[in-house]
């Protein structure tokens, strides 16, 4: 018997929505999942699954937004029950404040936690750096482009230093190209950050490139169909989406997804 507790565990979530017309919606039927732990290495955990199919219920599910109908999140063996500050959630729509600058958007969780303004700003640089919108500092979130907004959200988020960070197809309304370099952006990111990133898309190539472990969820009410482990590749860059080992991956991951039953 493995003596570490998981880092994430998910058992039996279920989730129903409540309609308030007396029709309720099963989203989450049975999702059944362990995360380990481990140290030193950040780590992308990415859902795959077609749309509609409750991935980001899930999410919330995890982030404590949401209560499960039946089931349970532990995070380090204690139940999930609200929102904390060990868990980071970047959506898809852009969620800064439109009224702060991007440093004082990257600033906020600390500012929150009472850190006092020269550590702010030193912490802030780091991230603004890490997202790279050095330049951009000073500007507001409506001078920015998609992408870059969904820098600052990132950078927002991973300032707090969450344990968990949740990511809901937060590239999914960017053009191909600034989506690549977002993927780029996030695995440099990921190799420097002792966290768990888990991201939810329906893009197989997105999950591909960016995961360690892949789950293939069910349509609706979802549940974990499959764990894939993708091989870790030398180095991914964009030359990686065209090899025969990364479209081997993607068929692989193709073929799971949409097996007839
Ligand atoms: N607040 C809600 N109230 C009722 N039904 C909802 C609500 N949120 C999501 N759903 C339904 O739950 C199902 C799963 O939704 P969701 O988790 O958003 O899927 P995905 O993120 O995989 O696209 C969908 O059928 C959706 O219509
Ligand atoms: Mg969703």
């Amino acid at each position: 018997m493995s003596a570490a507790l998981p880092k994430l565990a998910v058992r039996d979530l279920h989730v129903t929505y409540r309609g308030r017309d007396g029709k309720d919606v099963e989203a989450v039927r049975g999702v059944d999942f362990e995360i380990a732990d481990k140290p030193g290495i950040g780590e992308i955990v990415v859902f795959l699954g077609p749309s509609g199919c409750g991935k980001s219920t899930i999410l919330k599910a995890v982030a404590g937004l949401l209560p499960a109908s039946r089931g349970e999140v532990l995070l380090d063996g204690k139940k999930v029950d609200g929102v904390g500050r060990d868990r980071g959630m970047v959506f898809q729509a852009y969620t800064s404040f439109g009224w702060l600058t991007v440093r004082q958007n990257v600033e906020y969780g600390l500012r929150l936690q009472g850190i006092p303004p020269e550590r702010r700003r030193e912490e802030a640089e780091k991230y603004i750096a890490a997202v790279g919108l050095a330049d951009f500092a000073d500007k507001h979130p409506k001078e920015l482009s998609g992408g870059m907004k969904q820098r600052v959200a990132i950078a927002r988020t991973l300032i707090n230093k969450p344990k968990l960070v949740l990511m809901d197809e937060p590239f999914g309304a960017l053009d191909p190209q600034t989506r690549w370099g977002m993927q780029g952006l996030l695995l440099d990111i990921s190799a420097k950050e002792d966290n768990t990133i888990l991201f939810v898309t329906h893009d197989v190539s997105e999950a591909v490139y960016l995961a360690d472990t892949v789950f293939v969820m069910a349509p609706r009410p979802t549940h974990v169909l499959h764990r894939v482990d993708v091989p870790t590749f030398e180095r991914r860059d964009l030359a990686l989406k065209s090899s025969p080992a990364f479209r081997d991956c993607e068929k692989q991951l193709l073929d799971l997804l949409y097996a007839k039953a």
